[in-house]
This record gives structure tokens, C-alpha cells and sequence, in this order.
């Protein structure tokens, strides 16, 4: 059976590697005779898994010891508003940097629990762009600064995160596990997994351990970090079979020789688009270019009508969900870690092919 060259923006697609050895893992998980599904959370076998994820995960982006790994739920969205409720004191101001979408419902969240500041908002710019580190004017006693590491709609990332003197607490949900980031610049970091990770379900979090001590007692305690950390993500059921995926998908980023390895292939399956799009008066980008998002590559047929026929004709040679955000339109190509370099090539192709025919 084929795969589909699935570029969509999330849930979205999974190592071939990796969905093959869950299948193989479905029916009897090392010899047990059950999945990992099906098993208890507290058992020798899902304890190895969680510890493994951990273990994967702190590898890779080379977390300090004094950061603790946490797997939560509710998406990124939740975070949101987890957020200001743990490190928001009252009375304090929180810095927030807007630069899309995502970045506008974080602050529209986070607004109802306490005061913030938008320092800097281009969320309504087109062409897309992210704010200049340049143009950023902290306040003075922020609480945190937040910011989105790639707008996931717009198709921009930041290229070089400011450094801040209150802890910056980073929304990396579409480019998380994408590239090496330094751990050590961040108070919090947090991504929904179904997009770089694992299948929707788990979010997760990486906090630096002192700002957890901020939640007031009076916080319910699934919602407080620091509970998470004292339990290790245990305190109730956690979402065993993402974090089983997220396991696997680790895995598979250490082989395939980590997140510098990982930001290579990356940037070359990126640059190929980015060339096609330069190469083209038909095709538009939306983005700036020193903002392009290597996840997600957003851009513009001559004509809506155009987009909609290039959409459905790709999708009739397997190559899926290539449709903008519903919010902006156009077409969106996401390219995060397991798509292939092959479907990259393929849609080049196909834009050529489609722009001889229809330019
Ligand atoms: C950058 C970013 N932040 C937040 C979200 C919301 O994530 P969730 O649906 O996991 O709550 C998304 C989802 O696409 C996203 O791309």
C-alpha cells in the first residue's frame, strides 16, 4: 500500500519506521500479550517506555539537570492558560511577543488571568513576518516573556530567540524536536505533539525547576507543574500510547543522528520549495524571508480558483493537505521531521508541471 505524501499541518505524519514497529508492538508488547494501551501505566513495561521518552528526550536537546521533562494533556491550547496560572503572580506583568495566530491566542488567554503586555505584535502583517529581537522593549519586572518559536498558519519561525532576563517561556509546538536549541535560555518550553512528536494527546512541557514553585497552593493540582514534577507525570493516568509513539519517534531522531542532523535535512527539504516559490512569478510566498518557516511553507496561487485546482490536483496524485489554514487560505505545505525529501520533490515537480500548464 502507498503512503500518501501528507502535508498536513497536524495531526500530522509519523515516521514509516516508526508506525511500522507499533504495528508490530499492537498485538503483544514484548511478549505480554497486550499492547502498551492496554497495560497498566504503574508496570515494569510502560514504566520503561516513560523513562526511555525522558531519557530520549533530554539527549537530544541536552536539557540541564536542572530542568525537569513532563507530559501533560489538553494541547498546547491548555498551556496557554497553565501558564499565567503557574507563573503569573498576582499584581505581576507578563511580556507576550505576537506574531500570529497561535501567539494571538495565547495572549487572548492568557489576558483573562492577569496583566500582559504585548511588546511587539505583527500578527496582522503581510507579508508574515516575526518581530525584529532589535525592536523588543522588555518591561522591566516581567513575571515571563512569551513567545511562539514558529507560527504554524503564518509560515514564519524565529531564527534567534531574544535573551531576556525573565524567564522565556517559548510555544514550540509546530518546530519542537525540528533543529538544537539551547535548553538553558528558557525558563518553559512547551509543544502539543502532533506535529513534530507523536499522534495528539500528549503536550509536552520542559521546565526550568525553580519557576514551578511559583503556582499558588491554591491551584487545583492536576493544573500545577510542580505537581507534575514531584510525581513525574504520574500523578494521574498519563496518555500512554502518544507517549509510547513519542518514545519510538526519539528513537528514530537519535538514529537518524539528532536534531543537528534532523535541522540538515530539514533545511535542505525546505530550501528545494523555498527555490521553487523564487524561481516563480506564479507562485507567491507569503512569509519574509529571513522569517520562512522550515515547517511549514505557506504561499499563493495567481487566483483562489487556481489554489482550489492545484489543491485538488495534487491530492489526486497523493499528495494530501496541501489547503491553507481556514483562517488565511491559500496553500500550505508542511514538511515537519518524517516528511519524506521525495514528496518534497514530488510537489516540486508538480508546480512545474501545474505552472506550465495554468501560467
Ligand atoms: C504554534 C501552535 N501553538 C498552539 C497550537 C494549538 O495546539 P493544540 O491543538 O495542541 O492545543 C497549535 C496547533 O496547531 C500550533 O501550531
Amino acid at each position: 500500500m502507498a503512503r500518501a505524501y501528507n502535508f498536513s499541518a497536524g495531526p500530522a505524519i509519523l515516521p514509516t519506521e516508526v508506525l511500522q514497529e507499533a504495528q508490530r508492538d499492537l498485538l503483544d508488547f514484548k511478549g505480554t500479550g497486550m499492547s502498551i494501551m492496554e497495560m497498566s501505566h504503574r508496570g515494569k513495561e510502560y514504566t520503561a517506555v516513560h523513562e526511555e521518552a525522558i531519557a530520549n528526550l533530554k539527549t537530544l536537546l541536552k536539557i540541564p539537570e536542572n530542568y525537569s521533562v513532563l507530559f501533560m494533556t489538553g494541547g498546547a491550547t491548555t498551556q496557554f492558560s497553565l501558564i499565567p496560572m503557574n507563573l503569573l503572580g498576582a499584581g505581576q506583568t507578563a511580556d507576550y511577543i505576537n506574531a500570529g495566530s497561535w501567539g494571538s491566542a495565547a495572549v487572548k488567554a492568557a489576558k483573562k488571568l492577569g496583566k500582559i503586555n504585548v511588546i511587539a505584535d505583527t500578527s496582522k502583517a503581510i507579508p508574515t513576518c516575526m518581530p525584529a529581537n532589535s525592536a523588543l522593549k522588555f518591561s522591566d519586572d516581567a513575571a515571563y516573556v512569551h513567545i511562539t518559536s514558529n507560527e504554524t498558519i503564518a509560515g514564519t519561525q524565529v531564527k534567534e530567540f531574544p535573551k531576556t532576563k525573565a524567564p522565556l517561556v517559548a510555544d514550540m509546538s509546530s518546530d519542537m524536536l525540528s533543529r538544537p536549541i539551547d535548553v538553558s535560555q528558557f525558563g518553559l518550553i512547551y509543544a502539543g505533539a502532533q506535529k513534530n512528536l507523536a499522534p495528539a494527546g500528549v503536550t509536552l512541557v520542559i521546565i526550568r525547576n525553580d519557576l514551578a514553585a511559583r503556582a499558588p497552593d491554591t491551584l487545583p493540582e492536576l493544573f500545577q507543574y510542580r505537581a507534575f514534577i514531584e510525581e513525574n507525570s504520574l500523578k494521574n493516568t498519563p496518555p500512554t500510547f502518544p507517549i509510547y509513539i513519542l518514545m519510538l519517534v526519539t528513537r528514530w531522531l537519535i538514529a537518524k543522528g539528532g536534531l543537528e542532523g534532523m535541522q540538515k535535512i530539514n533545511d535542505a527539504k525546505a530550501a528545494k520549495l523555498y527555490a521553487a516559490l523564487d524561481a516563480s512569478s506564479f507562485y507567491k510566498g507569503t512569509a519574509v524571508k529571513e522569517y520562512r518557516s522550515p515547517m511549514n511553507i505557506t504561499f499563493r496561487l495567481p487566483t483562489e480558483e487556481l489554489e482550489e485546482t492545484f489543491i485538488k490536483a495534487a491530492s489526486k496524485l497523493g499528495m494530501t493537505s496541501l489547503k491553507g489554514h481556514r483562517s488565511v487560505g491559500g496553500v500550505r505545505a508542511s514538511i515537519y521531521n518524517a516528511f519524506p525529501t521525495e514528496g518534497v520533490d514530488a510537489l516540486v515537480a508538480f508546480m512545474k508541471e501545474f505552472e506550465q500548464k495554468n501560467g
